[in-house]
């Protein structure tokens, strides 16, 4: 592991005031974004939609780094280049997700376990050929009357650490991505508990590992009322849970830490982050890596007009530019 190497690449993902842009939907989610708006999921299409995500103007400014999904980062223009040289040139970071999905967890209901270590090494080797500097990898956990269990923290912790430690080891800086989902009725408290004891058991699977902290990028979720709780939670309330779980579960060397938008409204996203950089400054770079909280409006507006890609690009850029200015408290609504 170059631990030198791993620290230049999460410092250039974290550089202030940037983010990192996720287009790693899998063939299905993507399918199902493309199905709500009418759109067919073939490959032609997600290729043209995907190439205008890449080919926006001055999107550098706001965005640090792009997650691929396998399809996409082996994907071209119309003028036959890479999607990886276009960004490369720009200065911006490839990133792959590497997880090959979620299984169920035996003897657990509802309970899913992230696959994809099997042969790990080799698209890691494959991926870094193509020029990928970081790596990420998605955990998920459902709140309910029972879940999440400790046997499912404890497992996804397992194979998180494994991910880390083996992406490190081709010095591939990795995200490790617990993603505790906003459905549900739970309410804050409920997401602040379930969020602080993962945290615990991923980083102590981390040490135990001897996964280099600063050479690792956290993607979380923020800490939230599930979206069909009784009670809303303002921006304001919701900075104060995050930030406190934050300061109190994650090891303070980390190379970063990045947010998932989960579902929540576009502008939502937006308010949260920049209310989190309103008070002191924060013991690490604190951003947002978003799929749809950027690529919504975008989407929406190819879909209707596949001929127009200039405004799709224009509302691309505006969200990231948005979200770049939350990640130093000066968005306004
Ligand atoms: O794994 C999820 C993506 O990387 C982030 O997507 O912001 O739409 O939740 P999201």
């Amino acid at each position: 592991m170059d631990k030198i190497k791993l620290i230049e690449i999460t410092a250039r993902l974290m550089e202030s005031p940037k983010g990192i842009l996720a287009i790693d939907e899998s063939l299905l989610t993507c399918g199902k974004r493309f199905e709500t708006l009418g759109v067919p999921n073939t490959e032609e299409k997600r290729r043209d939609y995907r190439e205008l995500l890449v080919t926006a103007p001055d999107i550098e400014k706001y965005i640090s780094g792009y997650i691929f999904f396998d399809e996409t980062i082996k994907q071209f223009t119309k003028e036959k280049r890479t999607f990886t040289s276009i960004l490369q040139t720009k200065g911006v970071n490839i990133g792959i997700k590497v997880d090959q999905g979620l299984t169920d967890l035996s003897l657990h209901p509802g309970e899913k376990i992230t696959q994809g270590l099997d042969g790990l090494s080799e698209r890691l080797k494959e991926y870094k050929n193509m020029g990928a500097t970081f790596a990420k990898w998605r955990a998920v956990y459902t709140i309910g009357e029972n879940t999440p269990s400790e046997d499912c923290m404890r497992e996804n912790a397992r194979v998180l650490g494994k991910y880390a430690a083996l992406c490190q080891e081709f010095s591939i800086v990795p995200i490790i991505e617990p993603e505790v989902l906003i459905d549900g009725d739970h309410n804050i408290e409920k997401c602040y508990e379930v969020t602080s004891k993962n945290f615990d058991i991923i980083f102590a699977e981390m040490w135990k590992l001897g996964v280099f902290i600063p050479g690792v990028i956290l993607k979380t979720s923020m800490i939230l009322p599930g979206k069909d709780a009784a009670e809303k939670a303002s921006p304001e309330k919701i900075a104060e849970a995050t930030l406190r779980c934050l300061k109190a579960h994650v090891p303070v060397g980390i190379g970063g830490i990045v947010f998932l938008s989960g579902g929540q409204a576009d502008e939502d996203a937006t308010l949260n982050l920049n209310a989190m950089h309103q008070g002191e400054p924060l013991p690490w770079p604190l951003t947002f890596s978003y799929g749809r909280a950027i690529q919504n409006p975008a989407l929406q507006s190819w879909a209707k007009n596949p001929e127009d890609i200039n405004s799709a690009q224009e509302l691309l850029v505006q969200m990231a530019r948005n979200n770049s200015l939350a990640s130093i408290g000066e968005y306004k609504k």
